[in-house]
C-alpha cells in the first residue's frame, strides 16, 4: 500500500514582463472608447503588463520557476515533475513545460501542459500535489504562465482592458507530516456553458472562408456580464464549502483568501455575501489586470514575500474561469 505523503509548499516564485500598460493607452494610444475612470470604477484595473518582444508564457513561466526553486533552497536538478498551467503556450507542440523544462537544465522527468483557463493553476496544483503525496515525485514544480494579451481583440472594449501577462510558480515536496501543504483541493467544471469564454484556435472544426491573414479567428471572446454572474455565484460557494472542509480537518479558520483576479467588484460582491474579512484578501488585480492561470500563484508569491501570509497560515486560494472551470484549495503555510 502506498504510504501517503504531505505536499508542502516549499518555495514559489513570479515574474511580470517590464511593460507597465495605464489604463490611459487604450484611449490615448489605441483610440478606444473608454475612460480610465470607467475601467477603474468597473474593474478596479489601473494597469496591467505586456509581454514585450521575446518573452513568452514559456519565458516568464521560466522566470517564475527558477525563483520558486531557488526560494525552495532547492536546484533545477531537484525537480521531479513539471506541470504547466496555460492557455497561450508558445508553441501547441511542444508544451510549454517542455520548453521550461529545457530552459532550466531539469532532467528527463515527465513535463506536460494543463488547460483549464483561470482555473489552471489550481487544476495543475492538484496533479503536482498527487504525485507529491503517492511518492511519485518527491518535488513537483507547478507552474501558471500566460500571454493571454496576444489573443484579445484591442477593438473590444469589453474584453482587451480587463488582460495582462504574467508566470507564478511554486514548488511542492513531500513531508510526512500530513498536516502541512496542500489540504483540499476541489475542481468543478461545466462545459455546457464553453461559449461565455473562448479563444479559438487555428484548428477550430468550423474556419470562416478567406485567406488566413484576414481571419480573426484567434481572438478571444467573453460574455462579461454572464461570467460576472457566474464568477460571483461560485465563489461563494467556494468560500463556503472550503469553511466547511476547514472545520472538518480541525483548522481554526482561513487566514488569508487568494482569490482570481478578474475583478474588484467581483471580489466585493463574494466578500459581502460569505462576510469574509476584506482585510484578510489579497488583491493585485489594481496593478496586473487578469492574468488567468499566473493571476493565484502570483498573488500568493507576492503575499508571502511581502509578509501578508506566515508559517502555520491557513490559505485558501479560489479561481474560477473558461470552460466554465472553478476551483479551490486550502493550503496550511
Ligand atoms: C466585463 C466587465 C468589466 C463589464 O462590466 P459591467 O459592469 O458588467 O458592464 P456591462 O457589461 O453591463 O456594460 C455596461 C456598459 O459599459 C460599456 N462598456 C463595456 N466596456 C467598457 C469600457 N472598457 N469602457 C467604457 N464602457 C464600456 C458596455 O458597452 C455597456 O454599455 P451599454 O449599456 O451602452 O451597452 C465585467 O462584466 C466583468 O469583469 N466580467 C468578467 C470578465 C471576464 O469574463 N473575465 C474572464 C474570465 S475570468
Amino acid at each position: 500500500m502506498t504510504q501517503l505523503l504531505g505536499a508542502a509548499l516549499r518555495g514559489t516564485g513570479s515574474c511580470l514582463p517590464a511593460r507597465v500598460v495605464p489604463n490611459d493607452e487604450f484611449t490615448e494610444v489605441l483610440n478606444l472608447d473608454t475612460t480610465d475612470e470607467w475601467i477603474r470604477t468597473r474593474t478596479g484595473i489601473r494597469e496591467r503588463r505586456f509581454a514585450g518582444s521575446g518573452e513568452s508564457s514559456a519565458t516568464l513561466g521560466t522566470d517564475a520557476a527558477r525563483k520558486a526553486i531557488e526560494s525552495a533552497g532547492l536546484t533545477p536538478a531537484d525537480i521531479d515533475l513539471i506541470v504547466c498551467a496555460t492557455v497561450t503556450p508558445d508553441l501547441m507542440c511542444p508544451a510549454t513545460a517542455n520548453l521550461i523544462q529545457a530552459a532550466l537544465g531539469c532532467r528527463h522527468v515527465p513535463a506536460f501542459d494543463i488547460a483549464a483557463a483561470c482555473s489552471g493553476f489550481l487544476y495543475a496544483l492538484s496533479v503536482g500535489a498527487q504525485y507529491v503525496r503517492t511518492g511519485a515525485a518527491k518535488h513537483a514544480l507547478v507552474i501558471g504562465a500566460e500571454v493571454l494579451t496576444r489573443t484579445v481583440d484591442f477593438t473590444d472594449r469589453n474584453s482587451c482592458i480587463l488582460f495582462g501577462d504574467g508566470a507564478g510558480a511554486v514548488v511542492l515536496s513531500g513531508t510526512p507530516v500530513l498536516t502541512a501543504g496542500v489540504r483540499t483541493i476541489r475542481l468543478y467544471s461545466d462545459g455546457s456553458r464553453q461559449e461565455l469564454i473562448q479563444v479559438p484556435s487555428r484548428v477550430t472544426p468550423n474556419p470562416p472562408p478567406g485567406p488566413p491573414q484576414l481571419q480573426r479567428l484567434d481572438y478571444m471572446r467573453i460574455s462579461g456580464r454572464e461570467v460576472f454572474r457566474f464568477a460571483v455565484t461560485r465563489m461563494v460557494e467556494l468560500i463556503e464549502q472550503a469553511r466547511a472542509d476547514a472545520r472538518e480537518l480541525g483548522l481554526s479558520g482561513i487566514d488569508v483568501l487568494i482569490p482570481h483576479q478578474v475583478n474588484q467588484r467581483i471580489i466585493d460582491a463574494a466578500l459581502e455575501s460569505t462576510e469574509f474579512p476584506a482585510d484578510r484578501v489579497v488583491v493585485n488585480l489594481d496593478k496586473y489586470g487578469n492574468t488567468s492561470a499566473a493571476s493565484v500563484p502570483i498573488a500568493l508569491d507576492e503575499a508571502l514575500r511581502a509578509g501578508r501570509c506566515k508559517p502555520g497560515d491557513t490559505v485558501l486560494l479560489v479561481a474560477f474561469g473558461g470552460g466554465l472551470t472553478w476551483s479551490s484549495a486550502l493550503v496550511t503555510l
